[in-house]
């Protein structure tokens, strides 16, 4: 990761040297606004002091100097942006990393600049900092809201010890294309589900108070659509209708504004043919004026100059004046703010209102975030050092690992593993990885620094474990800027894996995709397993049948011959530091499986977007026999493989008794009867959908509306109670008002959208 090299540690060196004692003496800036007692008040002081030039700096975001996670502009060299350091014409840097690291720029804000207005310090914080969380979509799976807070809660404390004080998350976008490699960073294809776990983590990274040290500015992303890029290939045109945009990409964003996040970043893509970072519609009219959204909006990577390719922009001033009209207030990466907004004022072309409001956001974030009182408390050695990697937190990353486990399949009760006596052979170089687990965006982690599932099985010490990788995933060198090479053709290791599988009681497969198969521009045309392992997996089932399949993927995969002959499959993602204890408790049973699908897995490629909530369409079904004429393929299935919502457990549960109680006109109350039928204290999650049948814009055939996370053991039986409300029962009309149309719904409630109970209520 560390992509650009030492020439530019002198410099760091140089300035370190020769500047003053940190923190000494007030700065202007702290002088200034000392005598106000709001944050607004502070800000109108401050700024009313601040040239042109500095205010449009604050406006003004640099990558630092060593990690890139988007293409290097050439303008960008380090003694340049030292230079705009200095003059404090750098609001805001990202990628730099570290106490020692964020201190050093911190300094040149703070010390050098006129104002000493501090940074604001930004950084992939997507699923942890150096200690890894599940990827987003795997703590999604959980459905445990607690969970997906916490690990939030843990990132920001072990990113906030390392001087950070932004993460670039939570990535709110939904997306029903598996074959978009970004559907690892979200929360799946539910805008309910998604809504929620949006402010799970809002709340879980900002904390009740944004200005202890331990808690970071939350960014919701990518502002808007980025999710429903054409033909799941990263960067590319998103078209979507208005009924989508309000009601499924738009709610989880709106929850984050509700919730209180501090900070927007706009996407890469266009919508009605206007790229995102120079919407007007989205950034001003629907989120600053509708939303009354008053923090920040960042750019993302390059977004302003690629606008030129776009074909929106003539050239960078270009892009300037119309990101800065539409709402963007920071620029990341190009350049354009710092070197055409002082000129587009002058010229008359920009008016300075909008600068003022646009520097007023941010600098309103950074009093908030307490940087103001103190620039270097996010940078504590001590701090840093007792937090990085501490138990408490692999102790929570672990929790949230297991709880993200989905158990896909378990025919006969091959699993939970017997503890004793047994012959287990494992197979597949991703049992033995301690670094694919980690995922992709582990930018500050380091490699092999995962427990693998070879070493969490370890840990059971009463079978014999034989391993043999039986075929590498990927060849040569991973990063995460560059191409990774998938074997296609090296089968070497396939003998000496079907002969460790020949005797063996149990085979435990780990297949699936390497860490930087999913992540930012890592879309894929075919989302079966990658490279020889489907070839691996028929050549070991031909030996042995009996085979435990624990799939290691960062979106769904197209597994279908697996779930025809393997008898139990594990969903394993890409689970983090505690990858292979989490995984390993999960096969022995002393976790009993609890986790949900978030996204639908496809039967085939060729059915996707596919997606539990679709529309009826005017024709639903053949409506005689044989006949062709409905929505349907004649090649394959309209099923999914595998439900939105689908996930078994050791133990069974049975749903009963579902009663509609109307409460009044627009509030309904449902309730059921959950009971464990198993053997095993269990986890289920009770999930309740709606339909209604007719309205003014058609609605989907099943929407989730509800959902509870029980613990039960064997034989008990909880009443669940739903309520819905006119937020529940509700839609988004094409005007983007939220309206309530009477008539009739019918309610579903069971452990999957394969619901099993229904039940019918008018408004
Ligand atoms: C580009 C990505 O789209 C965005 O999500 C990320 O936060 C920025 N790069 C910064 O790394």
């Amino acid at each position: 990761m560390r992509a650009h090299k030492l020439i530019f540690l002198t410099i760091v060196s140089v300035v370190f040297m020769s500047s003053s004692a940190i923190g000494q003496n007030k700065t202007l800036a702290q002088k200034l606004t000392s005598k106000e007692t709001t944050v607004d008040q502070k800000v109108v002081e401050l700024l009313s002091k601040m040239t042109l030039e500095e205010k449009i700096g604050q406006m003004n975001q640099y990558n630092g100097f060593w990690n890139v996670t988007g293409p290097t502009p050439s303008s960008g060299d380090a003694a340049h942006k030292y230079e705009h350091l200095r003059k404090g014409y750098v609001g805001s840097m990202l990628n730099v990393r570290g106490v020692e690291e964020v201190r050093a720029v911190q300094k040149i804000a703070v010390e050098e600049t006129r104002l000493g207005i501090p940074l604001i310090i930004g950084f992939d914080v997507i699923h942890g900092y150096k200690t890894l969380s599940p990827i987003p979509l795997a703590e999604a799976a959980s459905w445990d809201l607690e969970a997906i807070k916490k690990s939030a809660e843990i990132a920001a404390l072990e990113a906030s010890a390392a001087g950070i004080n932004w993460t670039f998350a939570p990535m709110v976008d939904i997306s029903r294309d598996a074959r978009w490699g970004r559907v690892m960073e979200g929360a799946g294809e539910d805008t309910y589900l998604g809504s929620k776990i949006a402010i799970a983590r809002v709340q879980g990274f900002q904390g009740e108070d944004l200005s202890q040290p331990n808690t970071i500015a939350a960014c919701a992303k990518h502002w808007a659509g980025y999710g429903f890029t054409e033909s799941g290939k990263d960067y590319n045109t998103v078209d979507v209708g208005t009924s989508t945009l309000n009601n499924i990409i738009f709610p989880p964003f709106k929850a984050t504004v509700d919730a209180g996040v501090k900070t927007f970043m706009n996407s890469f893509n266009e919508l009605n043919g206007i790229p995102a970072t120079a919407n007007a519609f989205l950034q001003r009219d629907v989120l600053k004026d509708k939303w009354k959204f008053d923090g920040f909006v960042v750019s993302d990577w390059g977004s302003m100059s690629e606008m030129i390719n776009h074909g929106y922009a003539e050239n960078v001033k270009h892009a300037a004046e119309l990101s800065v009209k539409a709402g963007s207030d920071m620029d990341m990466e190009s350049y354009a703010y710092v070197n055409e907004l002082a000129n587009l004022v002058k010229e008359g072309k920009v008016n300075e209102d909008l600068i003022n409001d646009a520097a007023s956001r941010i600098l309103k974030v950074k009093f908030e975030l307490g940087l103001f009182d103190n620039p270097y408390k996010y940078c504590d050695e001590k701090r840093e050092k007792d937090i990085i990697g501490s138990q408490k937190i692999n102790e929570a990353v672990l929790d949230v690992a297991k709880k993200s486990i989905v158990l896909l399949k378990n025919e006969n009760n091959v699993l939970p593993l017997k503890k004793k006596g047994q012959n287990i052979a494992v197979i597949g170089v991703l049992a033995n990885d301690k670094t694919s687990p980690l995922g992709s965006w582990r930018i500050a982690a380091d490699d092999n620094t995962a427990v693998s599932v070879l070493e969490g099985l370890a840990k059971y010490s009463g079978n014999k474990v034989t391993y043999a990788k039986g075929a590498d995933v990927a060849l040569g060198e991973a990063s995460f800027p560059f191409e990774l090479e998938i074997n296609t053709t090296d089968k070497s290791g396939f003998e000496e894996a079907k002969e460790v599988a020949k005797n063996a009681d149990v085979v435990i497969m780990v297949l699936g995709e390497h860490g930087f198969q999913s992540g930012e521009a890592r879309s894929r045309s075919k989302i079966g397993l990658p490279g020889v392992q489907q070839e691996l997996l028929e050549a070991v089932y031909a030996v042995n049948k009996n085979i435990v399949l624990v799939l290691n993927n960062g979106r769904p995969l197209t597994i279908s011959w697996a779930d025809v002959h393997i008898p139990a499959i594990v969903e394993g993602w890409q689970l983090g530091t505690q990858s292979g204890h989490a995984i390993a408790q999960v096969l022995y049973g002393d976790y009993n499986p609890s986790g949900k699908l978030p996204m639908t897995f496809p039967r085939s490629v060729g059915q996707v977007p596919i997606y539990y909530n679709y529309k009826n369409t005017g024709r639903p079904a053949a409506n005689e026999p044989n006949s062709v004429f409905w929505s349907h393929y004649i090649d394959e299935s309209n099923t999914p493989l595998y439900a939105f919502g689908h996930g078994l457990s050791y133990t069974s549960f049975s749903y009963s008794d579902l009663k509609v109680n109307k409460i009044s006109d627009n509030h309904v109350e449902v309730s059921v009867e959950l009971k464990n039928t198993g053997k095993y204290k269990g986890k289920e999650v009770a999930q309740l959908y709606i339909r209604d049948l007719f309205a003014s814009v058609t609605r989907p055939v099943k929407e989730l509306k509800g959902f509870e996370l029980v613990e039960l053991e064997p034989n008990e039986t909880k009443t669940i109670t739903f309520q819905l409300t006119e937020r529940e029962l509700g839609f988004y009309n094409n005007s983007g008002d939220f309206i309530v149309e009477s008539g009739d719904f019918k309610v579903f409630v069971g452990g999957s959208s394969v619901t099993e109970l229904e039940a019918k209520f008018k408004l």
